[in-house]
């Protein structure tokens, strides 16, 4: 077992190489050796909601072989946030793990600038960089969190967070955002607005997408699987679309990782050519083992 060395500074953090686990896999960073001994260079955990919860029924996870893509509702089923803290606490050190967080199913939108505060707070000594996650299918109406009013809101109470951990001798530690590939160009330009007003780190496009459309796997098939996000090869170029979109926005300027169908050398540099500094594997990952991401890894 070897982990590929190609070292790569961002937003002023040492990462082993650019390839990332994203989140969703290692939600209660159950196996965090394990994962970094397959190749990757970071591990984002969660998503974590304050309270433990057990997401939706099952089943809730379907593969769409054809299309080597995935739709999911899991619904945010963790182990909350204190038994995840506790298992942070005892965290191999030499690996960079992000936090993404969330909020409760039951916790209303007007109240869900607290779950992410309890999140953030209670996490920041634990994680290397934090994702706030709005950008879910399976929560429901947590994508209208996206709204520019109610993101602003979460987004600055963040930070508001961070001047005060920094004043305490804490170290800086970066948020960025998390979207979804059905965000229009006027959403992402709100996006880069409140990017650019609240002084957060940068974003990681794209989350799974609630579009079926392209798919090779018959309509009936899609169907009879029901609602959730999808994910893997059909989500590649649309999330490419997004990371370009934003980079061209923002005149190359605010830090991006690029996550949406990447499964091989070539789809990973074309998250990288369209802006992204980073890039994160799940569906991919399933499909294509350990081997891919260290051909991913050594070829970035
Ligand atoms: C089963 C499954 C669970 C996921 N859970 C989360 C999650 O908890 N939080 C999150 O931000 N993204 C979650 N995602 C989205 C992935 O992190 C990623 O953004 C998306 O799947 C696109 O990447 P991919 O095409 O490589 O899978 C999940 C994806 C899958 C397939």
């Amino acid at each position: 077992m070897y982990v590929v060395r190609k070292e790569y500074e961002f937003l002023g953090i040492r990462f082993k190489n650019r390839v990332g686990l994203a989140a969703g896999f290692d939600k209660n960073a159950k196996y965090l050796g394990e994962l970094s001994a397959l190749g990757f260079g970071f591990i984002e955990i969660g998503t974590v909601t304050p309270k433990p919860q057990a997401g939706n029924d099952k089943p809730r996870l379907f593969r769409l072989i054809e299309d080597e893509s995935v739709i999911n509702r899991m619904g945010f089923n963790n182990d909350g946030l204190d038994v995840i803290v506790k298992r942070l606490q005892l965290r191999p050190k030499d690996l960079i793990v992000g936090g993404n967080i969330g909020k409760n199913k039951v916790t209303p939108n007007e109240e869900a600038v607290n779950d992410y505060k309890i999140c953030f707070d209670k996490l920041y000594d634990v994680v290397d960089y934090f994702v706030v996650n709005v950008s879910s299918p399976n929560t429901p109406n947590l994508r209208e969190l996206q709204d520019k009013k109610p993101l602003g809101e979460i987004l600055k109470a963040l930070i508001e967070m961070r001047s005060a951990f920094i004043s305490t001798g804490k170290i800086c530690k970066p948020i960025l955002l998390k979207i979804a590939p059905d965000l229009g160009n006027e959403q992402l330009d709100d996006v880069v607005d409140i990017v650019n007003e609240t002084g957060i780190d940068g974003i990681v496009a794209t989350n799974t997408t609630i579009s079926r459309a392209g798919l090779l796997t018959s309509k009936e098939k899609v169907e009879s699987i029901g609602s959730g996000g999808l994910s893997g090869k059909i989500l590649s170029d649309r999330a490419t679309e997004v990371v370009a979109y934003i980079h061209k926005k923002s005149s190359g300027k605010i830090p991006i990782i690029g996550v949406g169908g990447i499964y091989s050398a070539k789809t990973a540099h074309d998250k990288i050519n369209a802006g992204a500094d980073l890039v994160q594997v799940y569906s991919g990952f399933i499909y294509g083992g350990p081997q891919m991401i260290k051909n991913i890894a050594k070829a970035l």
